[in-house]
């Protein structure tokens, strides 16, 4: 980390009373058992999504999970090994992933798998230093390090601005948005699906990307005229059916994840 500004915070909603006028050392290890109860703290803090204690547990023993801890050693003793950042993520097959039309496969490299980024976080009053960038650094360099290894992928809810602008930053590509993703009390939110590819998985604009660019449009497209013709015919065909409150009802192509928007069921997600 080289970016630190002079004479860092003077915060009082620091915990610890001699954080004032200090230049934090930030390092980063893996998160081990003993980060258990603060990792699950933080992501009370800033997620408005509850995670099962069955994930924090696979984190922390590292059950099919990688993951990386920020923590500031300038801190005094008791909170040098305290986390300030975390980001987790998990292998997947990416035959099988929701990207695996974007992957350019080498057959003769068997598996190919990508690194999908569970979550990522700072602490509040360590934010604005770079701490997130040196975290995904992180996680590309260990993707890169896997020659298997095609890309690095997350989602992140639309209007996370603070988020978005950091893996733009991070030359991230936006490849879609998912319409009624995220389900946060009661309320249906959609999310942006971001890559980084590595390997040489794909070049960033190669002529190859235009044509399926184009051709995915096209069949989204199709899609979305295909979806609004068969949703009028099942509302002619439900014409007659009573319901007492009509957000409430469910058409019969409908899932409980998509209810949000029945316009945008069809499609699902557009490339973008
Ligand atoms: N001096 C001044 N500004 C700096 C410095 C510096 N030394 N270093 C970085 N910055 C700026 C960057 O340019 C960037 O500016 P911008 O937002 O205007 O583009 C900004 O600081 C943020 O960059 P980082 O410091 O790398 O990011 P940060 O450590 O602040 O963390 C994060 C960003 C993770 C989004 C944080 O705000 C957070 O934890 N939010 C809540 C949780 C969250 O939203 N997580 C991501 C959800 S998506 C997912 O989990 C897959």
């Amino acid at each position: 980390m080289s970016r630190f500004p002079r004479g860092f915070v003077e915060d009082s909603s620091m915990e610890e009373p001699e954080t004032h006028l200090r230049r934090p050392s930030i390092c980063f290890r893996p998160i081990n058992p003993s980060d258990l109860e603060r990792l699950e703290q933080i992501h009370r803090d800033l997620f408005p999504i509850r995670y099962e204690s069955e994930f924090f547990q696979n984190v922390v023993n590292g059950c099919d999970i990688v993951s990386w801890a920020a923590v500031d050693r300038s801190r005094p003793d008791g909170y040098s090994e305290e986390l300030i950042g975390f980001v987790t993520a998990k292998f997947v097959s990416a035959k099988e992933s929701e990207i695996s039309d974007l992957i350019r496969y080498d057959s003769s490299k068997g598996e190919e798998t990508l690194v999908y980024i569970l979550t990522l976080g700072v602490v509040e009053t360590y934010r604005k230093l770079g701490v997130a960038k040196s975290l995904i650094k992180e996680v590309i360099k260990y993707a890169s390090s896997i020659p298997v290894c095609r890309g690095v992928y997350l989602h992140v809810i639309a209007h996370n601005n603070p988020a978005i602008r950091l893996y733009k930053r991070m030359s991230f590509r936006c490849v879609r948005r998912l319409h009624g993703f995220y389900l946060i009390n009661g309320q249906h939110f959609d999310s942006y699906l971001f890559v980084y590819f590595v390997n040489g998985s794909r070049s960033p604009c190669s002529p190859l990307d235009l044509v399926v660019l184009a051709v995915n449009y096209m069949r989204s497209g199709i899609k979305l005229v295909a979806s609004k013709l068969r949703m009028k015919q099942e509302e002619k065909g439900l014409k007659g059916v009573k319901c007492k409150d009509n957000r409430r009802c469910l058409l019969p192509t409908q899932t409980k994840r998509n209810l949000a928007s029945p316009e945008r069921v069809s499609s699902g997600y557009d490339y973008v």
